[in-house]
């Protein structure tokens, strides 16, 4: 059994995502990453509810106060005996519990003013293969675009009512299963979201002027993207709002030829860079 390191960590990730994205396999990795001894098992079902891990950080990997630092600094080789731990929410990706447990944990934590609950970083996984299919792109853009919404809300109310701005939530969107050959590469997963999250919103948009008539009012902060809907919608297009979208590819499920859990490598490279 397992024992977490003295001081509880206070950096905690996100995780959501459309159901068989990976999450629950993900997170299984990375405790079994950061205690090789348990034998958990890596089987996974479907989730129904929230669970919390504290894992750790690859030694090797750096983190955004370590990058300057050279391979020799003896305090890296301090790391692997002291590694950096973070926690990591996995949440259940089914369509009904998404308003009551992912949606409503981002809410609790990007709202939170206490550092040990703080949210420092958001993972949104999806299933590179699965989005090829219509019914599941809707799915998972949809599920994307009402996250990003709460995010810019709440960034977009930050600016008016206090003088202090609070800590920007970046995003990665976990590109996962890209060991599958019929997988899309995490650009045109990009492209696909971005051009799916577009339709969603223009039609929201057209949704809400119906409803308001020509009074025009509370329409656009319930846009996404801040003003005009009439360009294309980008990532890019939030950062004028202070959200970063980066998308980066990986596999939990990695070739068997490679080393163990390299497959998330990069995507615990952005975790770093959020510590
Ligand atoms: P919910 O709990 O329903 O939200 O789903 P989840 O996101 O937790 O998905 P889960 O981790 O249960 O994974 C779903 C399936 O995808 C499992 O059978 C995993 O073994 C499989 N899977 C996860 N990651 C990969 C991967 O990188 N490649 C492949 N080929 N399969 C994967
Ligand atoms: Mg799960």
């Amino acid at each position: 059994f397992y024992r977490a390191a003295a001081s509880p960590p206070s950096s905690n990730f996100l995780l959501l995502g459309p159901s068989g994205a990976g999450k629950t396999a993900f997170t299984t990795l990375l405790e079994a990453k950061s205690s090789p001894a348990s034998k958990k098992s890596q089987l996974t079902h479907t989730s129904q509810a929230s669970t919390l891990v504290s894992v750790s950080l690859p030694p090797t990997v750096p983190t955004a106060s370590n990058r300057y630092r050279s391979v020799n600094d003896p305090s890296l080789k301090d790391a692997s005996r002291n590694p950096i731990r973070y926690c990591l929410k996995d949440t259940p990706g089914h369509g009904k519990l998404r308003t009551s447990q992912g949606i409503s944990e981002l809410q609790s934590m990007s709202s939170s003013k206490d550092v040990k609950t703080k949210i420092r970083g958001l993972l949104f996984m999806v299933d590179t293969a699965a989005l090829v299919d219509e019914a599941c792109l809707r799915d998972a853009a949809s599920y994307l675009h009402d996250v990003l919404l709460v995010l810019q809300k709440r960034s977009m109310g930050k600016g008016k009512s206090s003088t202090k701005r609070e800590a920007e939530i970046p995003v990665l969107i976990a590109a996962n299963k890209q060991d599958l050959f019929t997988s899309l590469p995490p650009g045109s997963v990009r492209e696909k979201l971005e051009a799916e999250i577009d339709r969603i919103r223009k039609s929201k948009t057209k949704g809400l002027m119906d409803a308001s008539m020509d009074t025009g009012l509370e329409t656009e902060e319930d846009v996404l993207g801040d003003d005009d809907a009439q360009g294309v919608f980008t990532f890019k297009l939030l950062e004028q709002v202070g959200i970063k979208v980066d998308v980066v590819g990986g596999a939990v499920k990695g070739d068997p030829q490679e080393e163990f859990g390299s497959g998330v490598r990069r995507w615990e490279e952005w975790i770093g860079m959020c510590l």
